[in-house]
């Protein structure tokens, strides 16, 4: 009987997907209901009351009834806060991502996808244990895309020269589908990957053959992205302005600066997240630290490539 009310037929594989079926479901059901509701009394009236010949001056005069008309507000007042609250509170889940998340990087170009894993590894397929919290941290090389898993019933946009954010985990194992949900060009409908759902025996396997891979190849040994970010460091010469120690110098030191709320001058302040750090490649101007001048630090725009901007912000986490 539940089932008949289910408007997707799609498997329920993660966190949020029974939530945000159930709002659906609720949202299909009121509307469908609503529209009988109205439609058939309107014909019902349409016909009782019509002009015929035999009577032609029968048009009756209807007043309004105050009672009825604000019965009719409140009760469509109460029905639209419990929608907003009920899609709020879902909402607010899937934009509140818990600290505990593993963390994958996700690059969208046209036309396809590339995940690259804390140890390096990089594949066009997405690997995660199942009950897991995973993060994904997106972004684009070239145009907007959307980064879309039905089965899980997640979607976010992914820009290109800034990072968002998703989070889920996977309660059951299999392979479910990544589309590319926004229109990016000519084979816009061919950017497609799998989230490979393992369990977390298989998972546990999975990455120990990586590491396996990974010493059997030692000359061509991909680097992971703090160890590419620490060289780019040294190399990009940014360690002559900024310490990682702690102490300053021209500009702020990188000690323990990720996640921190940063004074900024004029009195705002900013919290150290991935944007905030790309933005002061790019941009440093866009936010000073309070006590630091900018003109100092040339922007990094052009300079520095999607993937050493996320190599640089990995390896600034990482102190
Ligand atoms: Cu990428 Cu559509």
């Amino acid at each position: 009987m539940i089932e008949f009310f289910k408007v997707f037929k799609l498997p329920q594989a993660s966190n949020f997907a029974a939530g945000v079926d159930s709002i659906y479901d609720f949202i299909f059901w009121l509307t469908a209901i609503g529209f009988f509701a109205v439609v058939i009394p309107m014909a019902y009236y349409a016909i009782k009351y019509r002009r015929s010949k035999s009577d032609p001056k029968n048009t009756p005069y209807i007043e309004g009834h105050t009672g009825l008309e604000m019965g009719v507000s409140l009760g469509l007042l109460v029905i639209v806060m419990v929608l907003f609250y009920w899609g709020w509170s879902e909402y607010s889940r899937m934009i509140n991502i818990p600290a505990d998340a593993t963390e994958i990087s996700v690059m969208g170009q046209q036309w396809s996808w590339e995940f690259t894993y804390a140890n390096g590894k990089k594949d066009r397929d997405l690997i995660v244990p199942q009950g897991d919290n995973i993060k994904l941290i997106m972004s684009s090389k070239d145009v907007l895309h959307s980064f879309y898993v039905p089965q899980f019933r997640i979607k976010q946009d992914v820009i290109p020269n800034m990072y968002t954010y998703l989070w889920f985990n996977a309660n059951q194992t299999g392979t479910f589908d990544v589309f590319c949900a926004e229109f990016c060009g000519t084979l816009h409908s061919k950017m497609l990957s799998k989230v490979k759902v393992l369990s977390k025996e298989d998972y546990e396997k999975w990455n120990a053959e990586q590491e396996t891979a990974h010493k059997t190849e030692a000359a061509t040994q991909q680097k992971n992205p703090v160890e590419i970010g620490k060289e780019l460091f040294t190399s990009k010469n940014c360690m002559a302005c900024h310490t990682v120690d702690g102490t300053p110098r021209v500009g702020p030191s990188l000690n323990a600066l990720f996640g921190k709320m940063e004074q900024l001058e004029g009195g705002t302040t900013a919290k150290v997240d991935e944007n905030y750090l790309r933005e002061s490649m790019m941009n440093p101007s866009a936010k000073i630290v309070k006590g630091f001048n900018t003109a100092t630090m040339p922007p990094y725009q052009g300079q520095l490539n999607d993937e050493e901007v996320n190599a640089l912000v990995a390896y600034i986490k990482s102190l």
